[in-house]
């Protein structure tokens, strides 16, 4: 993943702009020029990746309760669009295997995140990577969990896929704990990135990823700081603005 530009991730596709982790979210990431894009997974009741970010379906679709407690067929019946607009309604929740099928096509990036916060969804590491080899897209992947348990296990897995450490309050030496745990790169929430971690993430050669960075001078700063991508629910306007100072 080297590179000296600033690359643009899209926050669950595009989710500023369209129904976030679904396919329309993910295509309006690509149309953007973004070079990635982030997405959530869970395992539904029969074990299957699916890509949503809530535990619950109740916010972004017409569904009640936990993913976790539906079966794939069940899922695939909700509607996943219409919560944010009439016009995206009958989007369905992907499954991890569409997704990556579909970015196999494209150049991007993609940067899975674990949502293994809260419920531990044993054996999603392994099904996740399975799906990753089973399209050979093991260099264009980086795993990402608040779990970093995940993340482990995610490493002993499969020790060729990035790991990134996902965390929302200041830590002593974030890159040396990474590093411990075998984990390539920092996803840092934005506003705690600051010139400590900088310095020790550029001797370490470790990149930095911050979410959701949506504000103009913010996603202007943090790219003029060289972070090696953001991640935002506006990419369009990410890319935008990194033109505006390259
Ligand atoms: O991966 C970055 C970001 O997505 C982490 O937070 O809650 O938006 O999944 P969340
Ligand atoms: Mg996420």
């Amino acid at each position: 993943m080297g590179s000296n530009k600033t690359l643009i991730f899209g926050h669950r596709g595009a989710a500023g702009t369209a129904p976030e982790n679904t396919m329309v979210s993910f295509q309006a990431a690509l149309g953007s020029g973004a070079e990635g894009i982030e997405l959530d997974v869970q395992l539904t009741k029969d074990g299957v990746p699916v890509v949503v970010h809530d535990e619950k379906l109740n916010r972004t679709t017409d569904g009640h309760g936990w993913v976790k407690d539906f079966a794939l067929a069940e899922i695939k019946t909700l509607d996943a669009g219409s919560w944010f607009s009439e016009g995206f309604s009958g989007e369905r929740i992907p499954t991890l295997k569409e997704t990556v099928h579909w970015a196999k096509a494209t150049n991007l990036l993609l940067n899975i995140e674990f949502k293994t916060a809260y419920i531990p969804y044993k054996g999603i590491e392994k099904a996740v990577i399975d799906c990753i080899k089973a399209f050979d897209m093991e260099n264009r992947v980086i795993l990402s969990s608040f779990n970093h348990y995940s993340l482990i296990r995610a490493h002993e897995y499969a020790p060729n896929i990035e790991t990134a450490v996902l965390f929302m309050e200041k830590l002593v030496s974030p890159g040396s704990y990474a590093s411990k745990i075998n984990a390539r790169s920092l996803h840092p929430y934005w506003p705690i990135v600051d010139e400590v971690l900088l310095d020790e993430t550029n001797k370490l050669k470790m990149a930095v990823r911050p979410f959701t960075v949506n504000e103009e001078a913010a996603i202007k700063q943090l790219i003029e700081k060289g972070c090696s991508a953001i991640i935002t629910d506006f990419p369009a306007k990410a890319v935008q603005i990194r033109e505006n100072i390259e």
